[in-house]
């Protein structure tokens, strides 16, 4: 197994490894190795069926389609068979039945945040790419919470956020009216999370809001919440802190929505398939700072 890193910021290049056949161990070091990229990896010339992509997914934790629901809206787009496995496409079948949801993520978001247990890691299988565009965006939000003053992290140590599903559904128009079910307004899609979260494996500080999801901070009026966001998503979007993919076919990339968000450039008129598998988090717990500092 060989591992480059792509990026100061972000992100690790693993080959040589076939991810149907890895040992306990190879395992190990490739978390390792996720944990060392700040929560970005890609494994390259992958050639996987959907279970071994599932039970690859499984190591990591409980997925979303087995041990917790995907929200109603999404279900329509997971393979027949595998409910664990969410389409992302622009392809549609003989009928002109999609298979899969369009243009998914094309906004900065981390996903599920809007669940009080939220996803961990997401991961995304590139089955068939586009020859240039269909690129995916990721930022680091533990580099981009180290980069603040420290007046600004004592500050933000002791807020709260409120994550609505709403915020992409409805405000920012990226589902289509038809597509969204009731069910998803029934309180379970929305939750309250630190804005400042320790990452359960690394122990490392990160910011946890993102534009997609996050609908405002708890306790704040609207407009002292969006300008306080506003300069967050700013910030965050720096290029320091930022890593773009280029996809290739038979990558598996994997992300860790705990420390960074992403977003799906739409810029692509080929067809574009790939299939994702989403693991459940913990419920994220806030970062305190003084803790750190006595525990060493
Ligand atoms: C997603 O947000 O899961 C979709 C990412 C992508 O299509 O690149």
């Amino acid at each position: 197994m060989q591992i480059r890193r792509l990026s100061p910021a972000l992100g690790a290049e693993v080959t040589g490894i076939d991810v149907a056949k890895i040992s306990d161990s190879q395992f190990e070091t490739l978390r390792q190795a996720w944990n060392d990229a700040e929560g970005f990896l890609v494994l390259r010339a992958q050639t996987l069926e959907p279970e071994e992509h599932v039970a690859f997914a499984r190591r990591f934790g409980p997925l979303f389609g087995e041990a917790d629901q995907f929200q109603e809206s999404v279900l329509k787009n997971l393979l027949p068979g595998q409910p664990a496995l969410y389409r992302v496409s622009n392809k549609k079948d003989a009928k002109g039945e999609p298979l899969g949801r369009e243009r998914a993520g094309t906004y900065w978001h981390s996903d599920v945040s809007f669940r009080r247990e939220p996803a961990q890691a997401s991961l995304l299988y590139g089955i068939e790419v586009p020859d240039n565009g269909g690129d995916t965006m990721f930022a680091s939000l533990s580099k981009a919470y180290a980069a603040l003053s420290d007046a600004m992290k004592r500050l933000l140590g002791t807020l709260d956020a409120v994550h609505d599903f709403r915020v992409a559904a409805v405000s920012s128009g990226s589902y289509a009216q038809s597509d969204l079910a009731n069910q998803d307004f029934d309180g379970k899609n929305r939750a309250i999370h630190p804005v400042v979260v320790r990452h359960p494996e690394t122990g490392r500080p990160t910011l946890y809001v993102n534009p997609g999801f996050t609908s405002h901070l708890d306790g704040f009026d609207q407009a002292e919440s969006d300008a306080l966001l506003r300069f967050l998503y700013t910030h965050c979007q720096r290029p320091e802190f930022i890593y773009r993919h280029r996809w290739s076919q038979g990558d598996m990339v994997i992300w860790d929505n705990r420390c960074t968000m992403h977003f799906a450039v739409s810029d692509y008129n080929a067809d574009r398939y790939m299939h994702r598998a989403t693991v459940v988090a913990q419920q994220p717990q806030r970062y305190r700072a003084e803790e750190q500092r006595c525990t060493g």
